[in-house]
């Protein structure tokens, strides 16, 4: 890991001159290489590589839409887009309509667009300790600290306590009634904090949400920027819980396997029926690109094979494993599927990971694991083993 102050681009969200750096030669399906050294990539990078570096399903998949026709306008049809949505939509369970983005932020940025268009109404509620995106609108509603310092609508979005501190969801209740539930357009939720610290709502939490849409009318707008294909077990992060009924859904990272910039925004039947009369302005240049939904096609293809689920499930056991043994050591950890997170009290820098041969994400002071849902087991458990050690030697 090296401080670069020079370089002729950007690192993002640290300030150049501090910025650390890996040196990237070559990678495996599980690796990076570079000058020489090697480190098993236990994140997924930043979660969208679910599928591994070198799939090679995606890989001839996107190669093979190259051949046909790399590019088309947004107001193509063809049955690549149809399938790829209509696909796309039967994991939801129900009648959504997709609207296709670049990008996680992308999908935030129309969704809040979306629902304040269709409820005419302004306010969007978020969680406090949440990562929407780094857009504007995105930003807007995130609850840490990469919104401030940007001028943004701050009047439009109210906070909510976490669920672990508001199980029963009352304290979000009153904060409704307090701004009036006719001046809320939706109420926006990574379903499961991802990045932030892997927080596990418990179902009494999306209970009371249920009960709150209903009864105020407003908009669920869950962000599943993260927990999207199968990262936390079922397709979607949602579908841990029972009757959760989101009218907005955002996707996008691992929908590719990465190996495309492409997300999808599912738009629930009750909202996209209002724009059969009305104009919905909403629009990018790249929206539904080829190479996208070809790539999102192979990552349905390959989700949906006979074997995928048994591979998961093992990894996902290895996984649960390795949790019950930090546990067992009065580790504060959580996990779900293959996503966890590790209380390290500020005892560990990414060096350290580095120096073991391991990638993943360090953040405000935990260790944030989402390894790719079809590494081989034994590289997940060697992996977890030397993960193990690094952190015993830290915390002991
Ligand atoms: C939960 C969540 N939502 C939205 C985003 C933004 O996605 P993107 O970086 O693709 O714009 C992220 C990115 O990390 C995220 O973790």
């Amino acid at each position: 890991m090296k401080e670069n102050k020079n370089l002729p681009y950007f690192i993002t969200w640290t300030s150049q001159e501090k910025a650390q750096t890996l040196p990237l030669d070559k990678v495996d399906n599980d690796f990076f290489y570079g000058k020489g050294i090697k480190w098993l990539n236990l994140s997924s990078i930043s979660y969208q590589a679910s599928f591994g570096l070198k799939n090679t399903t995606i890989l001839k998949a996107i190669k093979s839409q190259m051949d046909e026709f790399s590019l088309a306008s947004p107001k193509h049809t063809y049955q690549l887009k149809e399938e790829v949505s209509k696909r796309l939509i039967s994991k939801t369970g129900s009648g959504f309509k997709c609207f296709f983005t670049l990008s996680g932020s992308e999908g935030i940025e129309n969704a809040l667009k979306i629902a304040r268009q269709f409820t005419k109404k302004k306010i969007i509620l978020s969680q406090k300790n949440s990562y929407h995106g780094s857009t504007m609108g995105a930003l807007a509603i995130t609850g840490d600290w990469r919104q401030e310092n940007h001028l943004l609508p701050r009047q439009w979005t109210k906070y909510f306590p976490a669920p672990a501190t508001d199980p029963s969801g009352e304290k979000l209740e009153a904060l409704i009634l307090k701004i009036g539930p006719d001046n809320i357009a939706g109420i926006c939720i990574e379903t499961i904090t991802g990045g932030n610290g892997v927080f596990i709502p418990p179902s009494s939490w999306y209970k009371a949400v249920a009960k709150i849409q209903k009864n105020y009318n407003i908009l669920l707008i869950l962000d599943e920027v993260v927990c999207a294909a199968h990262r936390t077990g079922p397709f979607f992060g949602f579908q841990n819980y029972k009757n959760v009924q989101p009218d907005l859904i955002v996707t996008a990272k691992a929908m590719t396997g990465g190996y495309f910039p492409q997300g999808v925004l599912f738009v629930s039947q009750k909202i996209s029926k209002y724009y059969d009369k009305s104009t919905l302005s909403c629009g990018l240049t790249n929206y539904g690109h080829p190479l996208g939904l070809a790539a999102m096609k192979a990552v349905l293809d390959l989700t949906e094979e006979e074997s995928f689920k048994k591979k998961v499930q093992k990894n996902v056991e290895i996984f649960t494993d390795f949790f019950n043994a930090l546990k067992l050591c009065e580790i504060d950890c959580r996990h779900i599927g293959l996503l966890g997170a590790i209380e390290m009290n500020n005892k560990i820098k990414l060096k350290d990971l580095l120096d073991s041969g391991i990638y993943a994400g360090i953040q405000n002071g935990r260790i944030i694991l989402a390894p790719n849902l079809l590494i081989p087991s034994k590289v997940l458990t060697k992996g977890l083993n030397d993960l193990g050690m690094v952190i015993h030697d830290k915390l002991t």
